[in-house]
């Protein structure tokens, strides 16, 4: 398949496939006809007419112990036929009390109380509703303002959407969001004035203090920060010393540090939490989520010291609550999928298999230039792709590569996440993040498949735009 020559009569043409009440989500993004998928098993996914596609970046980044698990699967049904729902502000039942001891043993001290959730966003939420609580009733009212990085992604929801440093988002929340301010990411790869990484870091973590005093601390709830990014940042790893300037800073002022670990915590990045990299760093409140669940159910989580939950339950108690959370299929799904990963260790495998991965595509990278960038921690890596190696500069935005790579990656038998952010202003980077169940032989197959499709690409690119790359 090559680009499309007239795009608007491509794109209608391509939407005859599409429609019927679920296809909300009509966009220019929607240039090539979704694979309709039928079963999944391990790293594999399978389309309606059989053709195989290998998960790169499980979905997401949340089918974290890989597909049709069948142990989760009867998990779930068992406790559908046991006991299908009890409310969680009504009862309590075993498997919600499992759960949550299980990832708070997980998670380790700092993290006794876990709130849960149906996912990423609503955690997020749960999180700034749980620390706005907790300062309106020690008296601070006055703490509203969260402070995050752009870029940055910490849901779809509006308080969520808010924080989310994205400027394209502007228009939208324009008088229509909570107060925020976004101080700039400590970006490693496209540094400003020639910085090394370190001295990016060391400008945003001066960022984050410049701007908690021009607000005013007494102003500040919180400062949210992924320790890894996800699909916004192509999976930036600041430096270590940001996470302890910013750890010193919010100690400094009396602010509280919250880890968005919604895609990279629970085992990706060979820690079941991304802050176990970080002990001199840790974050008051950890969110998670995707690979919680795993694909399996959907799962989010807040994690809370006992001194601070306690506190605000003598005072005036957290409030908040969705009928879903801690429903008991949910929660037995959970405990299934933290079964599977003590069973297979995943957590081990993300830092072992991952390490084996990372050589492959390194080795990617030496072939095919167009491979600027290699980022990300664990199993959780992105590849940025870039017009020039020397000069860093990025595709022309013609090429359309973020998703001319994910419909040539279809034909080669791979299912990529990535999508443009920021409308490429940072760069163009698809996700690879595969199950953390992968095998090497397995991991191999992904990089042949990678590598057919880059070249797919890159003829594309010399017919289309007689561009060398
Ligand atoms: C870092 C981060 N935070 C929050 C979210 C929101 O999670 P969800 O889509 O489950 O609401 C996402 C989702 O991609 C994410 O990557």
């Amino acid at each position: 398949m090559s680009a499309p020559q007239d795009p608007k009569a491509e794109i209608l043409k391509l939407r005859e496939g599409l429609g019927g009440p679920q296809d909300l989500f009509y966009s220019a993004a929607n240039q090539v006809p979704l694979p309709i998928i039928e079963r999944a098993e391990g790293v594999f996914l399978y389309g309606e007419d059989g053709t195989q596609y290998l998960d790169v970046s499980s979905g997401p980044v949340v089918s974290n112990i890989g597909h049709g698990n069948a142990y989760v699967a009867e998990a779930m049904a068992h406790q559908a036929r046991t006991m299908d729902f009890a409310y969680s502000r009504t009862s309590r039942h075993r498997p919600n009390m499992a759960l949550t001891a299980r990832i708070a043993a997980l998670a380790g001290p700092g993290y006794e109380r876990v709130g849960l959730a149906s996912g990423g966003s609503e955690a997020m939420e749960a999180a700034i509703k749980f620390l706005r609580q907790y300062a309106v009733a020690k008296g601070q009212g006055s703490r509203r303002i969260v402070i995050s990085c752009n870029p940055s992604y910490h849901g779809g929801t509006i308080g969520t959407l808010s924080i989310t440093g994205d400027d394209a988002l502007k228009p939208f929340l324009d008088g229509f969001s909570i107060p925020s301010i976004k101080i700039p990411a400590a970006l490693t790869y496209r540094t400003p004035d020639g910085m090394t990484p370190e001295q990016n870091a060391e400008r945003s973590a001066a960022a984050l203090e410049a701007a908690i005093r021009d607000a005013g601390p007494h102003n500040i709830l919180c400062f949210v920060v992924e320790p890894v990014g996800g699909l916004s940042t192509g999976c930036n790893v600041p430096p270590d010393i940001f996470f302890n300037r910013v750890r010193q800073i919010c100690d400094r002022h009396g602010i509280f540090l919250v880890y968005d670990e919604v895609l990279c915590g629970t085992g990706r990045t060979g820690q079941f939490l991304a802050a176990h990299h970080y002990p001199d760093a840790k974050p008051d409140i950890v969110v998670l989520a995707k690979g919680l669940g795993a694909g399996y159910t959907p799962l989010g989580a807040m994690l809370a010291p006992a001194r601070l939950v306690d506190e605000l339950a003598e005072l005036t108690g957290f409030n908040f609550s969705h009928t879903y959370n801690a429903n008991p299929v949910t929660c037995a799904a959970g405990l299934a999928v933290l079964d599977i990963y003590e069973r297979e260790d995943l957590v081990g495998r993300a830092g072992r298999v991952g390490a084996y991965l990372r050589g492959r595509l390194d080795a990617l990278q030496d072939r095919q230039p167009i491979i600027g960038d290699i980022r990300g921690r664990g199993m959780l890596m992105a590849l940025e792709f870039v017009a020039d190696a020397t000069t860093k500069a990025s595709l022309p935005a013609a090429s359309n590569a973020v998703e001319r790579i994910r419909a040539l990656g279809l034909e080669n038998g791979l299912m990529i996440y990535s999508r443009r952010t920021a409308g490429g202003k940072n760069g163009d980077w698809i996700m690879v993040s595969p199950p953390l169940t992968i095998t090497e032989a397995e991991c191999d197959e992904l990089v042949s498949r990678l590598e057919a499709t880059l070249n797919a690409f890159k003829t594309e690119v010399k017919a289309n735009l007689g561009l060398d790359l």
